[in-house]
């Protein structure tokens, strides 16, 4: 299968990484379009992979391309190949808010799925969510699956729940980095070096997480477990509660969310 990308910005790399790590495919397979020389040499140089400015040498060869482009230069990207790709690529678009009405718009011949991919793909522990447009088949549906559970997990949704998973597992990487820095901020105050204490919240993160995903608990009861009666951890979970750490979170998800909407809508 010949794989290419629009746009050779993190996400490509993350998700490239994630193949190439995996040997889902092989790197003379890969082709990837940026605007930027030095990116261009970058990708080739660390991958192995076809890396140029501009599409024009192989987009007419592929199976699949995904477009990997902000949402504000989408529409120029989208412009300069889809009259140059054939019928048979499957068109994935990993950009926020273009729904896959729009892109069938511009696609009309082609299949088209939706992915809201997530950058810990670049460290093979993402989390992808994929929707189908009109004329993909399950056997594409499956491709993709592959190929974005190459560098972590993968589900498939309806594209009614995309804003909820952008807003959620797409922006969620930033808002942990923001809990891990203030938790290191709170090891460092009480006399950590700045480097232990980042390296004790994130494991601490990791190993949360690991617990969640591996127990099957719900995390109310993984929490009940490390809080013991009159001990250290309730008098934290106290202050959590009187704060409005949950209802902060439950907020900030749901502004990710709101803008998500908009940014569709636009
Ligand atoms: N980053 C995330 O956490 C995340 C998560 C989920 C989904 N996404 C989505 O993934 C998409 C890509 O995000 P990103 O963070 O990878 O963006 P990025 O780092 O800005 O990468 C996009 C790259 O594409 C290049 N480019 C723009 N137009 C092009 C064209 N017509 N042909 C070839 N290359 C072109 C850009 O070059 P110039 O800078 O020179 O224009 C840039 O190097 C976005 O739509 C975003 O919504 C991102």
């Amino acid at each position: 299968m010949k794989l290419g990308f629009i746009g050779g910005g993190a996400m490509a790399e993350a998700i490239v990484s994630g193949i190439t790590s995996q040997h889902l495919l092989s790197c003379k397979d890969i082709y990837i379009s940026d605007h930027k020389k030095a990116r261009c040499e970058y990708l080739q140089t660390t991958y192995n992979v076809n890396s140029c400015i501009g599409s024009e040498s192989f987009i007419d060869k592929l199976d699949m391309v995904i477009l990997a482009i902000k949402p504000q230069t989408a529409v120029k990207a989208i412009n300069e190949i889809k009259d140059k790709i054939t019928a048979n690529t499957v068109v994935i678009s990993i950009i926020a808010g273009i729904t896959l009405d729009t892109l069938e718009s511009y696609f009309s011949n082609n299949a088209v799925i939706r992915v809201m991919p997530n950058t810990p793909m670049s460290v093979g522990a993402g989390m992808s969510a994929i929707c189908a447009g009109s004329k993909a088949s399950e056997n594409h549906v499956t491709a993709a699956e592959k190929i974005f559970a190459s560098a972590g997990k993968a589900i498939v949704i309806e594209e009614k729940l995309m804003d909820a998973v952008s807003g959620l597992s797409g922006s969620g990487p930033a808002f942990i980095f923001v809990i891990i820095d203030a938790l290191s901020d709170a090891g460092v105050k009480a006399g950590l070096k700045r480097n232990m204490a980042i390296e004790l919240a994130a494991q601490t993160v990791l190993g949360s997480a690991k617990m969640v995903l591996e127990s099957g608990l719900h995390p109310a009861q993984l929490r009940d477990q490390v809080t013991s009666p009159g001990g250290t951890t309730i008098e934290g979970v106290h202050i959590m509660e009187q704060k409005g750490v949950r209802g902060a979170m439950i907020d900030t998800v749901t502004a990710a969310i709101e803008k998500s909407k908009l940014m569709g809508k636009q």
